[in-house]
C-alpha cells in the first residue's frame, strides 16, 4: 500500500523533498496546500494532486498518511497542531518557529498525540556527523567553533520578526549539529551588529552575530553568523577534543578528521541529503521505526531555543539561560 503524503507551504524548499518522494515507488502525492493557491496549484499539477488553500480542510478532506510542513518560521502552528489533532505524522522543515510559545504548544500537541514527527535537520542524516559522534562519546568534546557567512535575502527572510534572522532560519544548521555531537546548553551568550546590508526592502535583520554557548558537560562554542558577504564565505563547525580535530565544511559538511592516534580520515557530504532523510521518514512513518529519526519535533524545538534565546542576549546584552521549556 502506497503511502499517502501531504505538502503544507509549497515554496523553495518544498520542492527538495518533493522530488526524492515523487521517485519512491510506495508514495503517493496526493496533495498540496498554500496561502498562494497558484503555487499549491503549480506544484499539484505534475502528480494530478489536490490543492487547497487551508491545511485543516485538506486534512479533513484527504485524510493524508503523513504530511511535509515546509512553511516560514512565522507561519508554524495551526498546521502542526491541525496535523497533531488527527493523528498525521509529520516532516517539518527547520527552524521548527521563531517564536518559543509555537513550538512550545505545538511540541505539547504532538506529545499529546503521541504522533511521529522529524524535523528538516538534515545533517543529523550524514555518515560523517555519527562518525564524528562516535569518536567524541570516546573522546569528549572540548571547543567548537562554528560559522555560517553569505548574503542577505529579502521576503520573509530579510526581516528578523518573520525569520528569526539569519541565526535562528540559517545558522540553525551550525547550532543544531554542534548540538547532536556536543550534547545540550545551558547558557548562550550573543553580540550582533547592523547597518551594513542596504538596498534590501524592509530589511531588519542582524548583519552578522557572534554566540557564544555553554554546554551540560562543560564544552563551549562559539558560533558566528553573517549575511553581509558578497564575494563568497562559506559553512563549517570544527570541534576540538583533547585527541582529535574534525573539521566539517561548506553546505554539505564534509568532514576531515585528524586524531592523535590513528589515520586521518575524510567522509565526503552526501549529495542526496535531502532524499536520504526522505526515505528515513517515509520508512519510519511505515513500520513505526523511529531509530532513523534523529531530530524529533520536542528535539528540534532544543535547537530552535538556543537561537531564540540568542537573540534574547543579544537585546539584553546579558547571558541568557536556557531553561527547561
Ligand atoms: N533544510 C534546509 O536546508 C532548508 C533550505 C531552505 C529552506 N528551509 C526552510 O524551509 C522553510 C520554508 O522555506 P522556503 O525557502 O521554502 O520559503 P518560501 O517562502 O519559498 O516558501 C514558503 C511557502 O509557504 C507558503 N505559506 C506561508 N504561510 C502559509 C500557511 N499558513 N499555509 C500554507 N502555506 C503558507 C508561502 O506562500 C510559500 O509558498 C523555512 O523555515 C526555511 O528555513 C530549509
Amino acid at each position: 500500500m502506497k503511502t499517502r503524503v501531504a505538502f503544507v507551504g509549497t515554496g523553495g524548499i518544498s520542492r527538495a523533498h518533493i522530488e526524492p518522494l515523487s521517485e519512491m515507488e510506495d508514495v503517493e502525492l496526493i496533495s498540496f496546500c498554500d496561502v498562494d493557491i497558484s503555487k499549491a496549484q503549480k506544484a499539484a499539477e505534475p502528480f494530478g494532486a489536490k490543492s487547497y488553500e487551508n491545511a485543516i480542510e485538506m486534512y479533513d478532506t484527504e485524510k493524508p498518511d503523513a504530511v511535509y510542513i515546509c512553511l516560514p518560521p512565522f507561519a508554524h502552528g495551526e498546521a502542526e497542531i491541525g496535523a497533531a489533532e488527527r493523528g498525521i505524522p509529520f516532516f517539518v522543515e527547520k527552524p521548527v518557529s521563531n517564536s518559543i510559545e509555537t513550538a512550545i504548544a505545538v511540541r505539547d500537541a504532538v506529545e499529546k498525540a503521541g504522533i511521529l514527527t522529524c524535523v528538516g535537520y538534515m545533517n543529523r542524516h550524514r555518515q560523517g556527523a555519527h562518525r564524528a559522534k562516535e569518536i567524541l562519546a570516546e573522546d569528549p568534546p572540548v571547543l567548537a567553533l562554528g560559522h555560517w557567512i553569505g548574503g542577505a535575502g529579502g521576503g520573509w527572510w530579510g526581516q528578523k520578526h518573520l525569520s528569526g534572522g539569519q541565526l535562528v532560519e540559517q545558522t540553525t544548521h551550525v547550532v543544531d549539529l554542534a548540538r547532536f555531537l556536543l550534547g545540550e546548553a545551558v547558557e548562550v551568550y550573543a553580540r550582533a551588529t547592523k547597518g551594513f546590508v542596504t538596498g534590501i526592502e524592509n530589511y531588519t535583520n542582524d548583519d552578522a552575530s557572534l554566540v557564544s554557548i555553554q554546554f551540560e558537560n562543560g564544552a563551549i562554542a562559539n558560533i558566528t553568523s553573517c549575511c553581509a558577504v558578497r564575494v563568497g564565505g562559506g559553512v563549517g563547525l570544527t570541534i576540538h577534543a583533547q585527541h582529535a580535530h574534525l573539521v566539517f565544511r561548506d553546505w554539505a559538511m564534509h568532514l576531515q578528521i585528524q586524531r592523535r592516534d590513528g589515520e586521518p580520515e575524510e567522509i565526503r557530504g552526501e549529495d542526496n541529503i535531502f532524499g536520504i532523510g526522505d526515505e528515513r521518514f517515509i520508512n519510519a512513518v511505515r513500520t513505526g521505526d523511529t531509530n532513523q529519526i534523529y531530530s524529533s519535533y520536542a528535539d528540534g524545538l532544543k535547537s530552535a531555543q538556543i537561537t531564540i534565546a540568542a537573540n534574547e542576549s543579544m537585546e539584553t546584552g546579558g547571558p541568557v539561560k536556557i531553561e527547561a521549556v
